[in-house]
């Protein structure tokens, strides 16, 4: 049977109009608490140059952790394998900002996703500059794999979290005590922040996600990474992208996977597409509820797998 995918996507889309169990917005960075759960978009990105849409596939909403995979992307062309002497890449089994596994394990975050390793990732962009400096590449990184230059920051959302980060502010402080962390701490903390506040619709995202369905390379023949790093960024997304509940999401979907709080996910079936969902209201490991039961039908209905020959 041929894959009707438009179909699909327009059937997803009105089923997830439809469920009343939508999940709660996060509240613990207080302007994502004002976005209204009944919106739900999807977008996907076919490895033909196809570009498919359903839902608020046009709404911009906050990338917040998705930002974690281009950030990654970043601070590997800067330093490399170095990179894995500050960070781990093993699974934390524990929640997106969870300080205990640091004391343990002497300041070494588990990995690049988790809310710890990520502000390890911003130090190391970080660079010796300023932030306006190290936010301003990673707005035109993104703008450049999307083919799109008006992807911004929403500075509202960067002030909530500058004002409410206390989690976080933990966490810098912890690890700079072990030489983890190099820069002042408001400063890697005020790139960390803004690059979270940018703010993508589905369609966009799934558009700056196509260099890892592509092995490394950019739609427009450039290379952005090599095979061998796409892959391996893949890989992280699959075992470490949903946090503690990244098991069950490769066990449910089985593609790689990165989920942000603001409701986003972007995953990506390698050779074939890059996907983007979104829907604002969270289960209990603060991943997109609607966004996961989205990508689990889609997967289910195409086969899409990387456990699959
Ligand atoms: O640092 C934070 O807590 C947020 N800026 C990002 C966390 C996040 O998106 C976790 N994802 N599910």
């Amino acid at each position: 049977m041929v894959l009707d995918l438009a179909d699909l996507i327009a059937r997803i889309a009105t089923d997830m109009a439809s469920r009343k169990d939508r999940g709660r917005p996060a509240d613990y960075i207080p302007e994502l608490a004002k976005t209204s759960p009944d919106q739900f978009g999807i977008a996907i990105a076919t490895v033909d140059g196809q570009m498919m849409v359903g839902g608020d596939a046009d709404i911009g909403f906050s990338i917040q952790s998705i930002s974690k995979v281009f950030a990654l992307t970043l601070a590997l062309g800067k330093v490399g394998d170095q990179l894995w002497d500050r960070v781990g890449r093993e699974p934390s089994g524990n929640a997106f900002n969870s300080i205990t596994q640091l004391e343990h394990e002497h300041g070494i975050p588990r990995n690049p996703f988790i809310n710890a390793g990520a502000i390890v990732v911003a130090d190391v962009n970080l660079g010796g500059h300023q932030p306006r400096v190290a936010i301003g590449e990673m707005l035109r990184f993104v703008h450049y794999l999307s083919g799109d230059d008006s992807i911004a920051i929403n500075e509202g959302v960067a002030a909530s979290e500058t004002a409410t980060g206390f989690r976080n502010m933990a966490l810098a402080n912890y690890m700079r005590a072990f030489g983890n962390v190099r820069h002042p701490v408001d400063l890697v903390l005020g790139s960390y922040f803004h690059q979270c506040a940018i703010e993508m619709s589905c369609r966009q995202l799934a558009l700056a996600g196509r260099y890892l369905m592509l092995d490394g390379r950019h739609p427009d023949g450039g290379r952005v990474v090599s095979p061998r790093r796409a892959r391996r960024i893949n890989a992280l997304m699959l075992t470490c992208g949903h946090y503690d509940a990244s098991g069950d999401f490769a066990f449910r979907v089985g593609i790689p996977g990165k989920s942000g709080v603001g409701g986003g996910i972007l995953a990506i079936v390698p050779g074939r597409a890059s996907i983007a969902v979104w829907s604002p209201g969270l289960n209990e490991n603060g991943n997109s509820m609607l966004g996961t039961q989205a990508l689990e039908m889609l997967a289910e209905e195409t086969g899409w797998s990387v456990f699959r020959g």
